[in-house]
């Protein structure tokens, strides 16, 4: 039996994503998430966060803490995201998050929490830190989706493992208390392009990669862009073709196909008999094309501080208003008192 309460007020499916502002994404965020999300807006019903509250399960440094909030709010408006269309606001700002994730975390085993693959992976890479929000990173990232209801959650395949959890513990607590939430899926996005690290190209491409030359962050100048193209890893064949064991090949081909919507086929047909420079060079120059107009859009956004402090104060009040409304509900339900 399907239980799953429906979102009465909507006719149009519901979905939310949250990124965390550590550090400017790289143009594989963009090309595999962000973009994507942009082209939901339209056909969904989205809210889009960030996700400051995560980013404190490590060490922040408090200004640049900040200045990295305001920053990837801006990004997340230069990309195209239009608060018109979906709601944008930041986690913290929206105190029903702090207090759906204890009411999630006493729904949340300690087993599966230990079983996290991110959990493992970062507690060893901060092992002098293993905190209890570290810990409880999936508690509070259950609060963050099921608040809203949303039928899909847009993430990369890192994500997955957190979206099935909150699943779980949404079906405990609609079991318990009877329907309090959505149970939501996670969606992984047609449209994305799989971006691979330049310089180890069987990677996938980071913004934590200590090698600068291996990611191309939103935020790099066209110099720097096509330095890092021209850099990049390739094979000794001489030849633009897609095809297995051309790894360094492959991905070029992937981020011009994505940059440009061309397919591969006719991409190697256009480079057929050029060389490798002149290929990187056209990457590079359809990427920094692409990235020109976000990047212009979020420099003037960021000298406006208070604009984007007004629209982060529009979105909390939007997001207030909805999350509040599914946390008094789950209060109820479990018997607390609501005056
Ligand atoms: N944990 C996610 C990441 O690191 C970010 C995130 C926080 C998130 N809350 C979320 C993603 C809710 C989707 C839905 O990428």
């Amino acid at each position: 039996m399907n239980t799953t309460p429906q979102n009465p007020e909507l006719n149009k499916k519901r979905a939310l994503s949250c990124i965390q502002p550590t550090g400017i994404p790289t143009l594989g965020n963009y090309l595999g998430a962000m973009r994507n999300w942009v082209a939901m807006q339209d056909e969904m019903d989205c809210a889009f966060a960030v996700a400051d509250l995560h980013a404190i399960t490590i060490r922040q440094n408090a200004d640049q803490f900040r200045r990295q909030i305001y920053e990837m709010f801006a990004l997340l408006l230069a990309v195209g995201l239009d608060p018109e269309k979906s709601l944008l606001f930041i986690q913290s700002q929206v105190p029903a998050h702090a207090e759906m994730t204890w009411l999630l975390a006493c729904h949340t085993q300690f087993g599966e929490l230990t079983r996290m693959t991110q959990f493992k992976d970062k507690s060893a890479k901060h092992n002098d830190n293993i905190n209890l929000g570290l810990f409880a990173y999936p508690s509070l990232m259950a609060a963050d989706i099921l608040l809203y209801q949303p039928n899909y959650v847009p993430v990369g395949a890192d994500q997955k493992q957190h979206v099935e959890l909150t699943r779980n513990i949404a079906e405990r607590f609609n079991n318990l208390y009877g329907n309090v939430f959505v149970v939501p899926e996670p969606y992984i996005m047609k449209n994305a392009a799989r971006v691979r690290s330049l310089q180890d190209p069987t990677k996938k491409m980071s913004k934590s990669d200590e090698n600068q030359n291996a990611f191309i962050s939103l935020k790099d100048s066209p110099d720097v862009i096509m330095r890092k193209f021209k850099r990049a890893v390739t094979d000794s064949e001489a030849c633009v073709k897609y095809a297995e064991g051309k790894d360094g090949i492959n991905n070029l081909m992937e981020i011009y196909a994505a940059v440009t919507d061309k397919k591969l086929d006719d991409i190697e047909a256009e480079f057929e008999g050029k060389g490798y420079g002149v290929f990187k060079a056209v990457v590079a120059e359809a990427v920094i094309e692409t990235l020109r107009p976000i990047q212009q859009k979020f420099d003037d956004l960021m000298k406006d501080k208070s604009y984007l402090k007004q629209l982060m104060k529009e979105g909390s009040i939007r997001a207030q208003a909805v999350s509040h409304r599914t946390l008094n509900n789950a209060l109820k339900k479990m018997g607390f008192v609501l005056v």
